[in-house]
């Protein structure tokens, strides 16, 4: 409805990721070059993170039609982690295109290696591609890590992208994934856009979605204030222009002001979080709720060292302390 009284082809703001809308900011260059990078040099173990919605998805589809255009890569693409270790290779095998119904898992690793094997042969590159990584339980990024062990001696043979929010760098900091971390070979992280980059990023769409004067129809200062709203982070900044658009043409807004802009940020309770941002989060809490993590986990393992001791009756002392300090 608004599109013709604004002079748009088609909706600058939709929160769907396409590719044709990629604004490459530094860090969104810098994230597919790290992903592609990884894939096409069989790099075999990639990470990345990033806020709620800073455009990990949409660089992963920005990825693989990258990838489509030379025909010698196949991916399996998990969008939903929250499965059991036996479903999740099931899913993969199937998604390979490889039957995977009624097999146990020794029976779908020994398909997949050697569908691996195969493809490397005939150097063909197949890649695991997770998003939402974060949701991912210790049981399966296990599994993951299992898989990075597919290699030759000279290259992996699966080339494993994980990608998520800043959860999953938690969880790969943790004790009992060590050895998965040791195993990554990038490591990207993507951050919200800057005031600039939310000016650039707004007129970029704009001008994609044909308007003819981008900047006359969201000028400086009203860029300014949803760049107050949003933090820089392109889901809200769509979701605030989307509805901003929307009220400027019940309004016959020439132009959409900073006002519109604080109403629809008002409605959409913008400035209430019931968790705190990453930048906002005081440093030495997060170190703290770290360190306790890290040290409760050093004292589960040299629990578990101390009964393994007791059980082969060793002369080995642990001292546990009885309470943990921190917490
Ligand atoms: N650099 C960019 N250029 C153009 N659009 C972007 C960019 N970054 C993000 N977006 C847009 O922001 C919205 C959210 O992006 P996306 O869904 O990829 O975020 P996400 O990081 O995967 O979020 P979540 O953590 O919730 O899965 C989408 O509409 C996407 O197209
Ligand atoms: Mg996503």
């Amino acid at each position: 409805m608004y599109k013709t009284f604004y002079s748009l082809k088609r909706n600058p703001f939709e929160i769907t990721p396409d590719p044709s809308f990629l604004f490459p900011t530094r860090k969104h260059n810098e994230a597919l070059a790290a992903l592609y990078y990884g894939v096409r040099r069989h790099k075999g173990f990639v990470v990345l993170t990033g806020e709620v919605g800073t455009g990990k998805t949409l660089l992963l589809r920005c990825l693989l039609q990258l990838l489509k255009k030379n025909n010698d890569v196949a991916y399996a693409y998990v969008f939903n982690g929250r499965m059991s270790p036996i479903e999740f290779l099931q899913y993969i095998v199937g998604d390979l295109g490889l039957p995977a119904a009624g097999k146990n898992k020794s029976e779908l690793l020994l398909q997949l290696a050697s569908h691996l094997i195969s493809r490397s042969q005939k150097r063909l590159t197949t890649v695991l591609v997770v998003d939402e990584a974060h949701h991912l339980s210790a049981e399966i990024l296990e599994e993951i890590r299992l898989l990075t062990n597919l290699e030759t001696t000279e290259e992996k043979l699966l080339q494993i992208l994980l990608v998520g929010q800043p959860e999953l760098d938690e969880k790969l900091d943790s004790f009992e994934l060590r050895q998965l971390k040791q195993r990554i070979a990038l490591r990207s992280h993507l951050a919200p856009l800057d005031l600039n980059e939310t000016k650039g990023y707004i007129e970029r769409r704009l001008h994609l979605a044909g308007s003819p004067n981008p900047s006359t129809l969201f000028p400086e200062e009203t860029v300014a204030t949803v760049y107050q709203h949003s933090r820089g982070i392109p889901r809200l900044i769509n979701t605030i222009c989307e509805n901003a658009l929307i009220a400027g043409y019940a309004n016959q807004a020439a132009r959409v002001t900073p006002e519109i802009v604080d109403t629809i940020a008002n409605d959409f309770r913008l400035g209430i979080h019931t968790r705190p941002m990453e930048a906002s989060r005081p440093a030495g809490e997060l170190n703290l709720q770290k360190a306790a993590r890290t040290l409760l986990e050093l004292y589960a393992h040299l629990q578990d060292e101390q009964s393994r001791a007791d059980e082969v009756r060793t002369r080995v002392r642990v001292r546990v302390p009885e309470h943990e300090p921190y917490i």
